[in-house]
Formats: C-alpha cells, structure tokens, sequence
C-alpha cells in the first residue's frame, strides 16, 4: 500500500511526498488531513491523457468537487485545465473562488431549490437538470443553455448508498423522457449544450461503464434526432474506483479509456452525432490517495477479545468506515517495521459503530503513536462533522514545504453562530 515517491518508509517512519508523517503530526497536530499537491496533478494527467489518447475530439475532465472542495486543491486543478461538475451553490462558488471561469463549471443538482437555481444561474454556470419543472425553474431563473441529466437505465457501485443509475435511483429523468424533456426545453427558450449521466461510484471494473455509455449514446441519437438537437458535450459522468484494499487491482485507465471511448465513438458514428466534447466527472480518482489522515494514538486497551487503539480521528472526521463499511487502510506511521498485531482503530465518538478499521493487522501500536489513514482526500474532509462538538480537523497541502491550507477549528468556532 505503499507508492514511491508519493507515500513510502523513509528512515523508519511513514512518509508523504517526502515528509515524515511523525514530524507533520508534530507541527501541525492531530487529526490532521495532509496532500500531496503532486499527486493531485498525477492522478488528473493520467486519465486526461489516457482519454485524449483515444478521443479525437476535445475531453473535458470535470472534477466532482464533492470529494474535496478544500480551495487549494481546487486551484490545482484550475491550473491543469479542468473543469468542474458542482452539486450546490456552494461548491459553484467554491470552484469561481478557485479561479474556475463559469464556462468551465457545470451545475448537477438534485431536488434543486429555486433560490439554489437562481443563484447558480446568476453566476454563470451551466445547469444539468435533474428533473422536468428544473427545465421550467431554469428558464424562470434566466438560464440559457442547458443539459439534462438521463438515468440510463444502469447503475454500479461499491455501495447502495452509491448506484445513482438504474430503477430505483432518485436522479435523473427516465430515458424514455428524454426527447419530451429536450422539446420542453427548447419550447422555454432554453438552448440545448448537453447531456448527462452518471451510474454510481467507486466502479473498478471498466466493463461496467460500457453497456451505460452505449445506452447514453443511443438515448442521444433519439434526442438528436426526434427534438432535433446538437450536443456540444455528452458526460459519462465520474465513478472511477481507487483500490482501497492490498491485493485489489486499480482501473487500468488505458483499459478505461479503450473501452469507453470505443463505446462512445461507436455511438457518435452510428447515431450521426458529429464530434461533441466527451466529458467526464472523476471525482474520488483525482483526490482520494493523494491524502493521509494522521490521527495519534490516544490509549491503547486490551479486552478478552480485542485490542483497541484509541485514537483522536472519528466518524466526526472520516466517516466513509462507519458510512458505507469502507476499508481504509491504516499505518503505524510511527512503528511502520513493528511486530504486528490484530487492532481495533476506534475513534473518540461516543457510539460504538465508531472504529475506522476492525480486526485489522498492523505494526504494533503504542500510546502517542501517529497513525496515518490512506485514502483519505475524497469524502474525507468533505464529509467530516462536528458531531460530539468536536471542532473540524486542520488540512495541510504539500507543494513545496508542507503549509496549511484550512486551519484546525477551535472550540470557539463551535459557537460562533449560535445566537
Ligand atoms: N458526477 C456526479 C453527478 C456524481 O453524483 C458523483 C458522485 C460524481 C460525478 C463523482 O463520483 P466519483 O468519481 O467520486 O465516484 N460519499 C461517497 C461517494 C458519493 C458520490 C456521489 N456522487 C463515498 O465516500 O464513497
């Protein structure tokens, strides 16, 4: 679980991007989110250039912000030419903050308020609707072009909580509805841009995404043709995995790419689509293993059946384990060569659902240690709470020297809106 150069054992302890975790624990302390802004860059070029490889038409990577909305991050990707897919206004704002153009951000809500429409529409985005009256609340707003979210029909994912594609899925409007929500649409004034989906989340095996792609392209083809409407973009949506687990195999994006862009070029050719933009919403591939969480080790407590290990990072700060039972793997930053021993990693949240691994085997772990917990930058931060009143962790970013890029909260903020 290991990666040269990003996160590896240098002298002893744990390192990432080529900083020991102890000492990061130290300066910065605990819990406490570090990434490597590198491997941000990395994990975007790579499946950029693997789809670019194959398409001979423009690629558009938007970044699901939803995995991590920190700025800073944000930033990085604005560099590297991305684009964003945003779920509220408030990750609209985040990604104009970051420097993101309005052009380059398009807006997926569901069950969108009409104050969030009007507000994502006076900045500027473009708005993917979700359902038949977002067309009419678009138009309301003021919005101008427009894409519709389809639900294909098929889902996948590592959760149930995961599948947004398929029968029982809240998003989208049905593929049968397609061709009436584009003439509805246009019959508002709207402009047609796009056309969206997206399946699910954490999907590993890229055969999955091609009987969705294939079912996308036909449902184009029909609205091409019976609403008469060129696309300028047609999305496949993220849900790209990351292998969480030692022994799983990652997505072999060139696989990935092969394959979806086989699919989606076939579909063009044969549903007389021209060359729209294909666009894509990787959001946990981008970020997820480019962050450690770093947690100490509070006490260490033997029952007859378990050893726990105490730790400062909860629920409160990763819930993704307690969640979706989503394995994170967890090293003994401090004692990476130590004998190992069967633990309990359990937070300070008081439920007993609260442990980030369980029975899990690692280096023998000792009061004061600093864990660090892989795979931490999608929905890690992003999903933290303040449950328990325990203020929200710091993040640092690695780019150069290891700085801050949000600050830990302190007691005080738990009350500053309080009235
Ligand atoms: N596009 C849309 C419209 C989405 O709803 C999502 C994720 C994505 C893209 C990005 O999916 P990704 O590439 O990251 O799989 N909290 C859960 C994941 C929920 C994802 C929801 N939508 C987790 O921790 O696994």
């Amino acid at each position: 679980m290991t990666v040269p150069g990003h996160v590896e054992v240098r002298d002893g302890n744990l390192a990432i991007a080529g900083h020991d975790c102890v000492d990061l624990a130290e300066e910065f302390g605990t819990p406490l989110y570090v990434t490597s802004a590198d491997r941000v860059r990395e994990n975007y070029r790579r499946i950029r250039d693997a789809v670019e490889a194959e398409y001979g038409g423009g690629v558009r990577v938007h970044y699901a912000c939803k995995a991590n909305t920190n700025l800073s991050v944000l930033r990085i990707l604005e560099k590297e030419g991305g684009h964003i897919d945003a779920v509220s206004l408030g990750e609209v704002e985040s990604a104009l903050r970051a420097g993101f153009s309005p052009d380059r951000i398009l807006y997926t809500g569901t069950a969108v308020s009409t104050e969030e429409m009007e507000g994502v529409v006076a900045r500027g985005a473009t708005v993917n609707v979700d359902s038949m009256d977002g067309l009419e609340r678009l138009a309301e707003a003021g919005g101008e072009g427009f894409s519709v979210r389809i639900n294909p029909e098929v889902g996948a994912g590592h959760h149930d909580h995961c599948i947004t594609g398929g029968p029982d899925s809240k998003f989208g409007v049905w593929e049968d509805d397609a061709v009436e929500a584009y003439k509805t649409g246009k019959e508002l004034g709207l402009e047609p841009v796009g056309i969206h989906m997206h399946i699910g989340s954490g999907i590993l095996d890229a055969d999955r995404f091609v009987p969705a792609v294939e079912k996308m392209m036909e449902v184009a083809g029909r609205v091409a043709d019976e609403a008469d409407v060129e696309f300028e973009f047609i999305d496949i949506g993220g849900g790209v995995g990351i292998p969480y687990r030692p022994g799983e195999t990652p997505l072999d994006v060139e696989d990935f790419a092969e394959k979806v862009v086989t699919a989606f070029d076939d579909g063009l050719e044969e549903h007389s689509l021209g060359k729209p933009a294909l666009a894509m919403e990787p959001g946990r591939y981008l970020v997820a293993d480019t962050t450690l969480l770093l947690t100490r080790v509070s006490t260490v407590k033997e029952t007859p059946f378990h050893t726990f290990a105490g730790v400062d990072a909860g629920f409160n700060t990763l819930l993704r384990p307690a969640m979706y039972g989503s394995y994170h793997h967890v090293f003994n930053a401090s004692n990476p060569d130590g004998e190992v021993g069967e633990y309990g990693v359990a937070g300070p949240v008081c439920e007993s659902g609260d442990l980030l691994a369980r029975d899990r085997e690692i280096p023998e772990i000792r009061r004061g240690d600093t864990l660090a917990v892989r795979d931490a930058g999608a929905y890690g931060f992003a999903m933290a709470s303040r449950y328990n009143s325990r203020p929200l962790p710091a993040e640092v970013l690695i780019a150069g020297e290891p700085r801050l890029m949000r600050e830990r909260e302190s007691l005080d903020d738990l009350f500053e809106r309080q009235v």
